[in-house]
């Protein structure tokens, strides 16, 4: 499975973020699932760069800007530069503060160009007796899905983060069998944009409250291929023991 710890802004010493690097390190160690961590901007730079373990780094967010007089911004090709290997976009934090379905889309495409896999989040905000929250899950895929070509489309592992679900604890996360449907409805929705045979190999991850007590039984039969954590991958405990449940 792959693992994605979003680090989000819980983090601010280099100690705390060195003692997460270690553990994430022996996880990835074991070989059993992909480990992605995702520091605030200045650890990724200090961890990266010199990363020689099976961890791999993600970017929280990218620029849309290719770069020149865009003061604040982090480029995609900085990112890739100091070798982390995915971007996460378009999350509900960042579409929160103004992000928009045009804004992912540019960020993704300025990822992929500099070879970053884009981690896109889609999500709903709540899940409605009449299913509105189908197609506005389609829409959020299709905005950024349609534009782009085929090998694109490749290049993107998608993050199903339902908002009502996030940072929250694990009896409020999704239910295995809602899970199980909302994977497969993504795929539905996949294969308008890829060929049966790769769009059946696009990686879906789930986010939302994911904890050691919950982890395993979202994991079993329900279609999907890993998951973003935030809270709990901040707890080298709670990381340890999250990724171990699911061994
Ligand atoms: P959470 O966050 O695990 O703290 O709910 C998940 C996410 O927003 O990526």
């Amino acid at each position: 499975m792959l693992i994605v710890g979003n680090w989000k802004a819980y983090v601010d010493t280099l100690e705390k973020a060195k003692r997460l690097y270690a553990a994430g390190k022996r996880l990835a160690a074991t070989g059993r699932h992909d480990i992605v961590l995702a520091p605030p901007a200045p650890y990724l730079g200090f961890f990266s760069a010199a990363n020689r373990s099976n961890v791999e780094f993600a970017a929280q967010d990218v620029s849309r800007s290719p770069g020149g007089a865009a003061t604040g911004e982090t480029t995609a090709a900085a990112i890739a530069s100091v070798k982390a290997t995915y971007a996460i976009i378009g999350h509900s934090e960042r579409r929160a503060m103004g992000e928009t379905d045009a804004m992912v889309l540019a960020k993704v495409r300025e990822a992929l160009r500099c070879g970053l896999t884009s981690i896109l989040c889609v999500g709903e905000t709540v899940r409605d007796p009449e299913a509105k929250y189908l197609a506005h899950l389609r829409a959020q895929i299709a905005a950024v899905y349609e534009p782009l070509s085929e090998k694109e489309r490749r290049g993107i592992v998608l993050a199903y983060e339902p908002i009502w679900a996030i940072g929250k604890s694990a009896q409020d996360a999704i239910q295995p069998q809602d899970l199980n449907e909302m994977v497969l409805y993504i795929r539905k929705v996949l294969t308008e944009y890829l060929p049966a045979r790769t769009s059946a190999k696009t990686r879906i991850l789930y986010g939302g409250s994911v904890e050691p007590a919950n982890i395993r039984t979202l994991a079993e039969g329900t279609g999907i291929d890993g998951f973003l954590v935030g809270r709990a991958s901040t707890d080298t405990g709670a990381f340890g023991a999250l990724v171990k449940a699911l061994s």
